[in-house]
């Protein structure tokens, strides 16, 4: 059973403070051009089906940790996707086949962004090819399937999968749509965060609150830095940001921590897949080395409570359906104002506007499903 009392009990993992922290809006442009963003809200609300996504509010729970408000973006509304990855991938193939309708595009998934860019290329009716390596479920590919595209499974690795697509790629003339960048591959990567940064003008329409804190959950950093690059665009004031990641796989946190990319060694997967990743990306990486103030990593003991309590209406007077990777940012609220001296250093008060991302609904039916019986007992 969940009740308030056993939340005082949560903790975070590790908080580190960005001593680099210095966020200018010409900075942030420099990485994802202004003109990407307004051309992505442009073009994304004029998609059909467009809406605003909910900015909740988690009533119960600020009431309970005495925060003024606790703003809760539902991503789980997004689109087809049940998940903000709608936003970015599908983004970046409009913006690439420019109307063209002969093109092939392809793309290297974990699964969630492979998703995107299945359902961007089947709004457009063009073919689109997906690799994946030998480790991605049969439910996610069946989701991309769904789509139209044609999924195919590589022998090895992540990594494997990404060769292959660019062998094949090459070969055939396909058009490559990645959210991963590197040196030489940072345009398409811009898109995808572009994209994501709608969320953020949404928001600016939807509350009067200045927000003060932002809590926003990392993989390899395109959501982050699409969130900051939101805030670089449309909020008056700029709230603190704190980057959210999994104990196991808190790349952000390590390269923040020795301020160059780190590469670490995920020893375990974290149940909350979409983030368990071992590098950042460059351009997020460029962006959240001067933008985020902190970076917390939270464990995977109280996912699955979190998706309970969002469900059960016991952090707000509705029922939300909140997925593995919508669940960091209030772990790591509520582990944070149960420290103090941490709660002290980032300025949490009955004054503090917070938000957080829930960033998907049940993306993965499947294990959204045993997720919240196990968070139920
Ligand atoms: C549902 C979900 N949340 C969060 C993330 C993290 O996003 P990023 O890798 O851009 O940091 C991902 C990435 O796949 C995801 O699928």
């Amino acid at each position: 059973m969940i009740n308030f009392s056993n939340i005082r009990a949560w903790k975070f993992k590790e908080l580190f403070k960005n001593s680099h922290h210095s966020f200018k809006r010409s900075y942030v442009f420099k990485h994802v051009p202004s003109p990407l963003i307004t051309h992505a809200y442009k073009s994304i609300s004029k998609w059909k089906n467009y809406k605003l996504t909910p900015l909740l509010s988690l009533d119960k729970l600020s009431k309970n940790l005495r925060l003024n408000n606790i703003f809760y973006k539902d991503e789980s509304k997004r689109f087809h996707l049940k998940s903000f990855k709608a936003l970015g991938g599908a983004y970046a193939v409009d913006r690439i086949a420019e109307g063209k309708k002969n093109i092939v595009i392809s793309s290297a998934t974990a699964g969630n962004h492979g998703r995107s860019v299945a359902w961007g290329a089947k709004r457009l009716n063009l073919k689109c090819k997906i690799f994946v390596s030998q480790y991605v479920s049969q439910t996610r590919v069946r989701e991309i399937e769904k789509f139209g595209a044609e999924v195919i499974r590589v022998k090895g690795n992540y990594e494997n999968s990404l060769e292959e697509c660019k062998r094949l790629s090459k070969k055939n003339n396909w058009q490559i749509v990645q959210d991963v960048s590197t040196k030489n591959y940072k345009y398409i990567p811009q898109l995808t965060m572009a994209g994501y940064s709608i969320m953020i003008k949404e928001i600016s329409k939807q509350t009067n609150h200045y927000i003060t804190h932002i809590f926003v959950q990392a993989g390899v950093g395109g959501l982050a830095a699409g969130v900051v690059a939101g805030v670089a665009k449309y909020f008056k004031r700029i709230p603190k940001i704190i980057v959210v990641e999994p104990e196991r796989a808190d790349c952000v946190l390590q390269s923040v921590k020795a301020n160059k990319l780190k590469k670490i060694r995920i020893k375990k997967e974290s149940i909350m897949g979409g983030m368990s990743c071992n590098e950042m990306s460059l351009v997020p990486w460029q962006i959240l080395k001067k933008t985020s103030n902190y970076c917390v990593s939270v464990a995977d003991s109280n996912v699955a409570k979190t998706i309970a309590m969002l469900k059960d209406r016991k952090l707000s007077k509705g029922s939300i359906i909140g997925g593995e990777c919508a669940t960091p940012g209030i772990i790591a609220l509520i582990g944070l104002t149960n420290n103090l001296k941490a709660k002290k250093s980032l300025n949490l008060s009955e004054n503090s506007n917070i938000l957080v991302i829930g960033c998907e609904g049940n993306a993965d039916v499947k294990l959204y499903k045993q997720l919240l019986s196990k968070g139920r007992k």
